[in-house]
């Protein structure tokens, strides 16, 4: 494709175009400011492209999603969550000794230090575990610092998703006071993190083969969405050269908030509002629509997606078939049904093209899995980490990888005197 012409001010300039492996076309504007003295002005990043990556191919309106090329309702139909790890961050599927080696090293790396359960006591008993795990990543460099020269990179990439399941799962046993349970190696990755979950001393406890499947595919639907809020997070820090841990927790700070990540606690908190209010959900869907009110649908709507979550369409499938397999019957899906029903004909969410989201139907499994609310966006930041890992690590590698630094229009007041 031919360069780009762009006139300003009565000048014309040349813009050269990149074009992505699925036909995307982007205007490279890397010399703009340098050759024009002008910056673009893009608040929210609706419209720029921040790298060049291989790992993640998303077509927003066709509801397209895809992990180095394979689509996501493959994966979900198919795929292990440690073979999609391994998948995400080296590029391709693993051969069966790759995935032998690569499960040995994750169960071999799953205990964290035992001073660190120290850390645990210190917080609050009613402390939000994103703020726990947010902390004990971060605390993992002091233990496993990164040489100057990135070596040990790829053993603390193995460790970081090797302790994450087991800190996940501890920071929810000290919020409800009981003892820890140790990672066993002969459990798969999401088995045994419901294990270390749901299990006590006093009792054997197996777990739900619906469980771990469903876990398993949670994981693989969360695993990587390019360029979103908390993986251009994890690249921002980890362009400053900050190490793998540091730039990961700051990823997991990015998730927690209710627009991101958060939107799945905030989902099932709308759902049992509507519920204790007698389930009129109709006017839900009219707070929503009226611009005098900040409510907004959770779980609803989406950066990139003007059409149906692919995600969303395989957890809707699944939900039902789960749920009854599980033998929950839960109020709130029904009013999830109906809330969606009502949106989906409604002007205000079509104009707009706001379908439901990830997050609409993940919080419904998690609910009906036993995982308590405020478990759900460590959840997803569990299935999140090899998308992470994979970004972090393809941003480092790259040869013409530079700090990132954007630009602003200031508007502030002119020089003045003090
Ligand atoms: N309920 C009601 N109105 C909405 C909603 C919603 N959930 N989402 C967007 N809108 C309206 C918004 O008011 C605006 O209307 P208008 O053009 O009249 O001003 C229009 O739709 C476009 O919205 P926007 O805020 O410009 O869109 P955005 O791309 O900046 O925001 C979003 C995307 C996901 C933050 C937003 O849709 C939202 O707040 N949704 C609810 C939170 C949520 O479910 N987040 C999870 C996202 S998916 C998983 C993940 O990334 O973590």
């Amino acid at each position: 494709m031919g360069p780009a012409k762009l006139i300003l001010d009565g000048n014309e300039y040349e813009l050269p175009v990149v074009v992505g492996s699925e036909g995307e076309v982007g205007i490279d504007i890397t010399k703009l400011r340098a050759v024009t003295g002008a910056i673009t002005l893009d608040p929210g990043y609706g419209n720029t492209g921040s790298c060049q990556s291989a790992i993640t191919f998303i077509n927003g309106e066709e509801g397209i999603l895809q992990y180095r090329g394979y689509p996501i309702e493959e994966l979900a139909a198919r795929g292990r969550f440690v073979e999609i790890c391994y998948l995400l961050i080296y590029g391709d599927m693993p051969s069966p000794q790759e995935l032998d080696e690569f499960r040995h090293q994750l169960t071999y790396h799953s205990l964290i230090h035992e001073d660190m359960k120290k850390f645990f006591e210190g917080f609050p008993p009613k402390a939000h575990p994103m703020a726990v795990l947010l902390s004990m990543i971060s605390s993992l460099s002091s233990y496993y610092p990164e040489s100057d020269n990135g070596e040990g990179e790829d053993l603390n990439i193995i460790r970081l998703l090797a302790k994450a399941k087991t800190i996940a799962a501890f920071s929810y046993k000290k919020s409800i006071g009981q003892p820890y349970i140790y990672p066993r190696n002969d459990l798969s990755y999401p088995g045994d993190f419901l294990h270390m979950m749901f299990a006590v001393p006093a009792e054997e406890y197996v777990v739900p083969e619906v469980l771990e499947q469903t876990l398993n595919l949670l994981l693989i639907l969360h695993a990587d969405h390019e360029q979103n809020c908390s993986t251009s997070t994890v690249r921002m820090v980890g362009s400053s050269q900050a190490n793998l841990f540091a730039s990961i927790s700051a990823g997991i700070g990015a998730l927690w908030g209710p627009l991101h990540g958060g939107a799945n606690q905030k989902v099932i908190q709308m759902l049992q509002m509507i519920q204790d209010d007698g389930a009129d959900y109709r006017k839900y869907v009219k707070m929503a629509k009226d611009k005098n009110s900040d409510f907004r649908l959770m779980g609803f709507g989406h950066r990139v997606y003007k059409n149906f979550d692919p995600r969303a369409k395989i957890l809707k499938a699944q939900s039902d078939k789960v749920l009854s397999q599980i033998g929950v019957t839960d109020p709130l899906l029904d009013i999830a049904r109906d809330l969606e029903q009502v949106a989906l004909e409604d002007d205000y969410f079509i104009d707009r093209k706001l379908y439901p989201n990830v997050d609409f139907y993940s919080g419904i499994l998690y609910r009906a899995m036993g995982i308590p609310t405020n478990m759900f966006t460590v959840m997803f930041a569990l299935g999140r980490l090899p998308g992470w890992i994979a970004q972090w690590k393809e941003m480092r590698e790259n040869p013409q990888g530079r700090i990132y630094r954007p630009r602003q229009i200031y508007t502030g007041e002119t020089q003045r005197s003090f």
